[in-house]
């Protein structure tokens, strides 16, 4: 946390949707300790944990709102919107947790935001930072992508994504609400999903050198992804809240190709793990290149992600072994 950071926070009153999930549970933490007068989290809960917010020091300056986004009236948000310094917009349905239910999507990211920006709107939240996603560009192979092409969303959680971006200039055309979008790239850190269900190469093969299995590589291993540490995210999405932000669309993420062949590696080499990856059938991800220029933002937002992928890689190592170590019966 820097000077310039701690100035756009210190008391002042934010309230973030997706508040109890992986990057939100971080963003809520730099909030309190950068002096935020108080933070509201709405949340459903179906896939964060309340845990890692309640527990924070500061959390008396907290409230935890359960309610669910598409479903719940967002009239009854309004005296959580009403003179909100900040609007974090992260609650979502990711593409992976809801392939298969389509309606699940709609209903959360498009339904769901439109009515949060509207009220938001009405309220006069001063600024509204939105998360997209990479898959709001939809090609997954090429050159690194930038801003101003031309996005074809393939999926139904990247069309969603896309169509929070134009609902929220939307309302901003017809009732005013500053705001900034970050397009996400591979967020990762402790925390990150690690249930049953999707999980992310990381947390799974991770778990496999954790449990003395070797790590499995889809196909070659060439397919090359963005990764981008949690706390580099959570430094952008407060960066965000200075107006210069303002009306900006922002990639955020490395803009390093990572492979996963060499991912493994460091991975193994974190472990201090002698096994040898195996190579398994490849899956939809063969030939993939799905990295970014982030020029925008770096020039934006003054920002630059500074954790390494060995340091990040070893936060979540180290993160999951504890956990394994806290399940294990005593
Ligand atoms: N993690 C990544 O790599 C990544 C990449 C690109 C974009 N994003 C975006 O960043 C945001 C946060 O992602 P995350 O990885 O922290 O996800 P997450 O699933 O850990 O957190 C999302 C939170 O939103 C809540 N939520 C989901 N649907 C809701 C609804 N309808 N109403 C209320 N709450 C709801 C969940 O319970 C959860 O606590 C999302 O908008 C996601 O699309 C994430």
């Amino acid at each position: 946390m820097d000077n310039d950071e701690r100035a756009l926070v210190e008391g002042r009153r934010f309230t973030v949707t997706g508040g109890a999930g992986f990057i939100g549970s971080w963003l809520v933490e730099r909030l309190l300790r950068s002096g935020a007068a108080h933070v509201t989290v709405i949340d459903n809960l179906r896939y964060g944990d309340p845990t890692w917010i309640q527990s924070l020091a500061g959390r008396d300056r907290l409230t935890l709102l359960r309610f669910d986004l598409g479903t719940d009236d967002c009239e009854v948000l309004d005296p959580h919107l009403d003179g909100a310094d900040g609007l974090f917009h992260l609650a979502a349905e990711k593409h992976n947790q809801a392939l298969g239910r389509p309606a699940r999507v709609l209903r959360a990211n498009i339904e769901g935001t439109l009515g949060l920006f509207e009220r938001a709107a009405q309220r006069g939240v001063a600024k509204t930072v939105f998360t997209s996603s990479l898959y709001a560009h939809g090609r997954i192979a090429g050159p690194p992508m930038r801003e101003d092409e031309r996005a074809e969303p393939r999926t139904v959680y990247g069309i969603s994504k896309l169509a929070g971006e134009h609902l929220l200039s939307h309302v901003h055309g017809s009732a005013g609400l500053p705001h900034t979008v970050l397009r996400l790239y591979f967020v990762y850190g402790p925390r990150q999903f690690q249930g049953s269900g999707y999980k992310s190469v990381i947390v799974r093969n991770f778990e496999r050198i954790l449990g003395g299995e070797p790590p499995l590589i889809r196909g070659d291993g060439n397919q090359a992804l963005d990764y981008v540490y949690v706390d580099d995210v959570v430094t952008a999405l407060v960066r965000s809240l200075d107006s210069a932000a303002s009306g900006a669309l922002l990639n955020v993420g490395s803009g390093r190709a990572v492979r996963i062949i060499d991912l493994t590696r460091a991975m193994l080499e974190v472990a201090e793990s002698d096994l040898e990856p195996t190579f398994g059938e490849p899956d939809v991800t063969a030939g993939s290149h799905r990295v970014c220029v982030n020029d925008r933002a770096c020039r934006v937002l003054g920002w630059k992600p500074s954790v390494d992928l060995t340091r990040g890689l070893r936060k979540v190592y180290d993160w999951l072994r504890n956990e394994r170590r806290s399940a294990q019966p005593s």
